[in-house]
């Protein structure tokens, strides 16, 4: 089954106006790269007025890095869906280890996120769903069941039809922002895992894009993007070098 690749730039609380203008600057020299492979960049919310200036003929994707499941309200500091839309995120990241080990995201509170997002009638957004163990968890040999437990949770009420509009990153929190990436046989046995898990419940699941992320960078995405089931990635540093993350692009092709 062949998808189309899909690359996320995750910049995390980094960068600023002058980098969205270098970022889009160079990306815009990339039409070509642009027509094969889904890029999107999740700068913080803060920033996607910025990046709206300069996305061109919608080569570029804009995405947020979280989002309030609630429609609005007192929610102070949150971001709506309504809000991000506007400010043209068309994809969610949700669930991101970040997320569930410094700022209380449940399994619970990332299925009601997840609901959120599939549900929201006024924009057709996409989930990109973050999964992943610690290292604890893998030298104990938990990894499948972890990453079983989360997809569970956060896709107990997604539909098969749903599931179109769905991304799935497997980040292990070990290799975020620590350079010791996983070897691609390593993704890749996740990745198998997870996909085979998709199939299970969903029937034809083989269109959902799976993206690696952890200390993707330009010398190693290759490597880890020419196995089966690794569909692209979700980059952190890399993505604000835009050099680098132009070549780990290049190398979904
Ligand atoms: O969401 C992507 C991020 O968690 C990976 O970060 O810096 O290891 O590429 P990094």
């Amino acid at each position: 089954m062949q998808r189309q690749p899909v690359v996320i730039a995750n910049w995390k609380m980094n960068g600023n106006r002058q980098l969205a203008k270098q970022m889009a600057e160079a990306l815009r020299e990339e039409a070509g790269l642009l027509s094969q492979v889904q890029v999107v960049v999740c700068p913080p919310a803060v920033l996607l007025p910025a990046w709206q200036q300069h996305v061109f003929y919608d080569a570029v994707h804009l995405g947020a890095q979280d989002v309030n499941e609630f429609e609005h309200g007192a929610h102070t500091g949150e971001h709506s869906l309504a809000l991000l839309g506007e400010a043209g995120a068309e994809y969610i990241l949700i669930g991101h280890s970040e997320r569930r080990q410094h700022y209380g995201d449940t399994d619970a509170r990332i299925s009601a996120k997840v609901n959120a997002v599939l549900n929201y009638q006024a924009q057709q957004l996409k989930v990109v769903l973050c999964v992943g163990e610690t290292e604890a968890e893998r030298e104990t040999h938990q990894t499948t069941t972890v990453v079983e437990a989360q997809l569970s949770a956060a896709l107990e009420q997604v539909t098969a039809a749903q599931m179109t509009h769905v991304v799935i990153a497997y980040e292990p929190v070990w290799a975020i922002g620590t350079g010791k990436t996983a070897s691609p046989a390593q993704a890749q046995e996740v990745h198998r895992f997870i996909r085979s898990w998709l199939q299970q419940k969903y029937a034809a699941a083989d269109t959902v894009p799976l993206l690696y992320g952890g200390s993707v960078k330009a010398d190693n995405a290759e490597t880890l993007f020419a196995e089966q089931d690794i569909d692209g990635g979700l980059i952190g540093g890399a993505s604000l070098e835009p050099d680098a993350f132009v070549a780990i692009c290049r190398a979904a092709v």
